[in-house]
Formats: structure tokens, sequence, C-alpha cells
């Protein structure tokens, strides 16, 4: 079998410390090429992993190295540039999530795509683990019946990442596109994907640059930036065309126990992970069951997958219009925050 060629773009900790570690496990992928604006890190991953090209730009890149796709893991304010860039070439497109800092980045972004017909697929990773993936076939078999409701959570009490996150011209914002992308998308997915017609939302920033002791962060590369101005916290629920609902928690920062789970309510039964638990009733009686299911890279499931669709031509679980619609919501749930009143999507 020819093997897949793969260009990174970003050299940062994502594509370190998750994407290149699912790539090294196969053996029908290489690695051609990385990228990073900052020039000397693109340099440093390549000898870090053996990549044999390292460029400055993607442009310098798609110019020069041989690849079928690149693996966007950029900030999210780059996601639009990097993936017009690689769509112009001809390239396709595995995009970290969100799939970019605004709607209307998404959108230019979606239009250039779909010129250049090249494939492309939305990371969000949390669709793959085990016990998604168990509860999504339970859920499209039916065994939970019509799915009305959902509730999810990705709360932190002190976990505010540090570096660009924090500064929207390069983030798009806080919690809400970098934890509500992940719960979002996965309870949506869960619940079938039914077309979000409206939502309300509010946004906190009480805490703000907290300096509190004993506690951990995600911190990027580029630490130092002192730009601060994305929510804590956010919470709202989410209308669908159905007539189902999405309730959501997220936050960076909170006085509160932190917890992530989602939370599945249908006519026949129900269900809620991590760990997974389904609720159900089997002769006259109230059952909590739980199945047996293993752990997984979630990184190497979702590459896994979109390798699957470029040579089979599938089209992945997460692809343009999905990812498009996920961007739509995040975009109603800021502007609902913003104009305290619910809004249509
Ligand atoms: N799936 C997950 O669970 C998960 C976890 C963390 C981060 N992410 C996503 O991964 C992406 C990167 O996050 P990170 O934590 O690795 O950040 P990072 O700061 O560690 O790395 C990002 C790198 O991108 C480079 N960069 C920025 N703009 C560029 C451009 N136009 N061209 C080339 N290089 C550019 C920066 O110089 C930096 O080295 C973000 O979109 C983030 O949301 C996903």
């Amino acid at each position: 079998m020819e093997k897949i060629k793969v260009a990174i773009v970003g050299a940062g900790n994502i594509a370190r410390s998750c994407h290149m570690p699912a790539y090294l496990k196969r053996s029908d992928v290489e690695v051609t090429a990385v990228c990073d604006i900052n020039f000397e890190r693109a340099k440093d991953m390549a000898k870090q992993f053996g990549i044999p090209k390292a460029y400055p730009s993607i442009e310098a890149l798609l110019a020069d190295a041989e690849c079928d796709y690149v693996d966007i893991c950029v900030w999210n304010g780059s996601h639009a540039p990097c993936a017009i860039a690689a769509a112009r070439a001809g390239k396709g497109i595995l995009c970290e999530k969100p799939m970019a800092a605004s709607l209307e980045q998404a959108l230019e972004m979606k239009a250039e795509i779909e010129k250049a017909g090249v494939p492309f697929m939305l990371a969000v990773c949390t669709r793959y683990s085990p016990q998604a993936q168990l509860l999504k076939h339970m859920v499209e078999e039916g065994k939970l019946g019509d799915i009305y409701f959902a509730k999810t959570a990705y709360t932190r009490r002190r976990g505010t990442p540090r570096g660009w996150f924090t500064d929207t011209k390069k983030s798009g914002g806080g919690p809400v596109i970098d934890l509500g992308v992940h719960c979002i998308d996965r309870s949506w997915y869960l619940m079938g994907n039914p077309k979000p017609v409206r939502v309300s939302a509010s946004t906190s920033y009480a805490i703000g640059d907290y300096q509190t002791k004993g506690v951990t962060r995600w911190r990027a590369l580029d630490s130092d930036v002192s730009a601060f101005d994305t929510e804590d916290s956010a919470c709202g629920i989410i209308h669908f065309e159905n007539g189902a609902s999405l309730m959501f928690e997220v936050s960076w920062a909170m006085n509160g126990p932190g917890e992530s789970y989602s939370q599945l309510l249908g006519s026949k039964g129900g269900a809620r992970f991590d760990p997974l638990v389904i609720y159900g009733e089997e002769c006259g009686y109230l059952t909590d069951n739980t199945p047996t299911v293993g752990n997984a890279d979630v990184f190497y499931e979702e590459i896994d997958h979109f390798i699957d669709c470029l040579r089979t031509g599938k089209k992945p679980i997460s692809d343009l219009e999905q990812a498009v619609t996920m961007q739509r919501i995040l975009d109603g749930i800021y502007k609902s925050a913003k104009l305290h009143k619910e809004v249509e999507i």
C-alpha cells in the first residue's frame, strides 16, 4: 500500500504530544514536513521526530514539500489562513478544533475548500473515546429511543491555559471555543447532529487572570502573551429543529468543582459518561448498566478515521458541513451572551 504523506502545520504542544505519537504508531503514513512561524521550533520538532523537512511558513512548505494533506495544529486564529492556503494548493486538511476563531473565518474556509474539492475533517478527538463510540452505536440502534434532551459540562475550577489562548485575536474566545467545542460537539454528535435553531447563553468574566497557587495549567509554547480578554466560564441551552435541547456549562476558572460529562435522555433510556452508565428498565425494574469498554488513544483513532476516509473516499464523521454548524453554535453562544437574549442560529 502506498504511504499517505502528511505535513504538520504548527510545531507546538498538540502536534508534538498527541498527533506525532499517533503518526509514529503507523507504517502506512509518512510525515514528510513540518512548518511553524517560529522556524527554530519547526526545526527542533523535525529533529526530535526525524521529520525530513522544516519550513518557516505554510507557503514555503506548500511550495516545496510533498504531501497529500496538512495537519493543522496552530493557534485557532491561524486555522483559516493555513486551511485556505492548503486548499488552494489542492491538499487535504485535517484541522484541530475549533474550525476557526470566528464564523466568518469558518465560512471563508468552507468556500475555499468546496471550490478546491479537497478532503476536510475537523479533529474533534472526544468523539473517538470507546464510551462515545459505544453510545453512538446504541443510539443509532434505537436503544435509547428518541433523544429529547442532553446535558454536558467541561469545567475546570482553575485551569485557564496560558499564552495565546487568552488573547481573543489569536484564539477567538475562551472556554466556549476551547472546551465547549469538545463537550457540545460530542453531545451533539451523540444526539444525531440535529439542526440547531436557537441558543440562549451567558458568559462570565468574574475571576480573570487569577494568581491561585498549587494549580497547574496548559501552557502554550509562547506563554509570555499578556493579553487576557477571554471569558472564564459560560452556560446556556441550545434548541434544535426536532424539538430536542442541549444544556451546557464550560469553564476555565470558577469557584466550584470541575467536571466533564455528557448525559443523554431518550424516550426508552438514558446514558451518562465518563464512566459510561446506561439507564434503562428491565422486567419492570430500573437498571443502571455499566458496559465494559477499554481505553483508546483518541488522537490515534481520529487520525485513523481520516486516513480511512482518504483511502476509501468515505465522508468523515466530522465533515465540513458539521464543522461549520458547530462554529455557528459557538458564534450563537457568544452573540446571545453579548445581547443578553436568545438568538437564532
Ligand atoms: N484536541 C485537543 O484536545 C486539543 C488540545 C490542545 C490544543 N488543541 C488545539 O490545537 C491547536 C494548537 O494548540 P497548542 O496547544 O498546540 O498551541 P501551541 O501554542 O503549543 O502551538 C501552536 C504553534 O502554532 C504556531 N503557529 C501559529 N500560527 C501559525 C501559522 N500561521 N503558521 C505556522 N505556525 C503557526 C505557533 O508558533 C506555535 O508553535 C489549537 O487550535 C488548539 O485549540 C487541541
